[in-house]
């Protein structure tokens, strides 16, 4: 069987700069305490009904397409990541089509709702498709545009600090190199505690039917005049139940216990060591969560990269703009190892190892 390999890498972030300083003219919270939890000084957000996680998404693509040396026209298959999709449905596959302009080749798009291990999930997915033969070039994207889907107020300040908006993509094909591409790609999920780092409405789920008053109704379908609020209602809006939630102390634990799991499971398949990783790219879920990962796996700094400074937590599109930008930066160079872990809501969580 033929391996696959990243032949081409992009990424998009918005220009509109916005600072910690930003963030506490709105609610109560400061530079101090943000980088001191977090290590975030800046993220971006895009530009309000013009820039979309599609059209960031497409950016990102046609830098990919480019440096893989194909046109758009020559995906096969396209993989989308993100939690903050354009549209409730369809998702962001077939916007993408479509805004690359490649409709009337109908190659398959599939959305991936992974959240922050969104991009290695897409990455293992396109992985399977090309060293099975079935597609030559797959487009993985992870994208999000945040900063449409937050608490601008005091309320919402644990989680609204973390996030910004961008997107990152590659174009997965096979490689005749026996040296070169994925090795291996390792997938893992616990629903238990899901709610724990969620955005549970708008939803199908039973609990918050209600009429426009909030009062809950057995029947499948809602009392004359309510109609429309099957999903969100006043009530929801009224509480501010439509945002994100996360029991921040409680990802922590977790996050910190399995981003180390899944890399030595991935580098006990490859038959490696932590001390082979050229270089880990860990989602930028929180500086202080990729300190511990690194110490953990004994790496020099030199061999982790982090942007969460710059950019706060990019979710889906996290990976693959750090990845992104260490290969420009020229940190990885063909032949190195590098190792890419992730770990979020569900809780998902996974990894991947590639000989560059
Ligand atoms: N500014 C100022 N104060 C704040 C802010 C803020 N932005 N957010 C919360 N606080 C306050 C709280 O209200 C609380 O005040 P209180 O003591 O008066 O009640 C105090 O700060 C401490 O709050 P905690 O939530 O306990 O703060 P903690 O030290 O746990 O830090 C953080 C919060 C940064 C989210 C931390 O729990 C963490 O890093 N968790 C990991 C989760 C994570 O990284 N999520 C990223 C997204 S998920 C992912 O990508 C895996």
């Amino acid at each position: 069987m033929k391996r696959s390999k990243i032949a081409g890498i992009g990424y998009y972030v918005p220009e509109n700069v916005v600072t910690n300083d930003d963030l506490s003219k709105v609610m109560e919270t400061s530079d101090e305490w943000i980088q001191e939890r977090t290590g975030i000084q800046q993220r971006r957000y895009g530009r309000k009904h013009e820039e979309t996680t599609t059209t960031m998404g497409a950016q990102a693509a046609r830098i990919a397409c480019e440096r893989a040396g194909i046109s758009p026209e020559d995906i096969d298959f396209i993989v989308f990541a993100t939690l903050s999709p354009d549209y409730y449905f369809p998702g962001c596959g077939v916007l993408l089509q479509r805004e690359l302009g490649i409709t009337k080749r109908e190659a398959g798009a599939l959305d991936i709702r992974n959240q922050c291990s969104g991009f290695i999930y897409a990455l293992s997915i396109a992985d399977q498709f090309v060293k099975t033969g079935m597609y030559k070039n797959v487009l993985v994207v992870g994208a999000e545009m945040h900063s449409m889907g937050l608490d601008f107020s005091t309320r919402g300040r644990n989680v609204t600090v973390i996030f910004g908006d961008g997107a990152g993509a590659a174009i997965i094909q096979p490689t005749d190199d026996s040296e070169q591409g994925i090795l291996t790609t390792k997938l893992h999920s616990d629903g238990t505690y899901a709610e724990k780092l969620a955005f549970i409405n708008p939803g199908a789920h039973g609990g918050y039917h209600a009429n426009k008053a909030g009062e809950t109704y057995d029947f499948g379908f809602p009392p004359k005049d309510t109609y429309g609020e099957i999903f969100i209602t006043q009530k929801m809006m009224d509480d501010g139940q439509y945002y994100p939630n996360m029991e921040g102390q409680f990802v922590f634990k977790l996050a910190v216990q399995k981003f180390p799991e899944v890399i030595h499971e991935a580098l006990k398949d490859a038959g490696l060591q932590a001390s082979d990783i050229s270089m880990l790219i860990p989602h930028q879920a929180n500086l202080r969560i990729s300190q511990f990962v690194q110490k953990q796996l004994g790496l020099s700094d030199d061999k982790v990269w982090n942007n969460i400074q710059r950019f706060g937590n990019t979710t889906a599109a996290s990976v693959p703009i750090a990845l992104c930008e260490a290969w420009e930066a020229g940190k990885i160079k063909k032949g190195d190892l590098v190792c890419l872990a992730a770990f979020g809501s569900g809780f998902t969580w996974g990894s991947a190892l590639i000989r560059w």
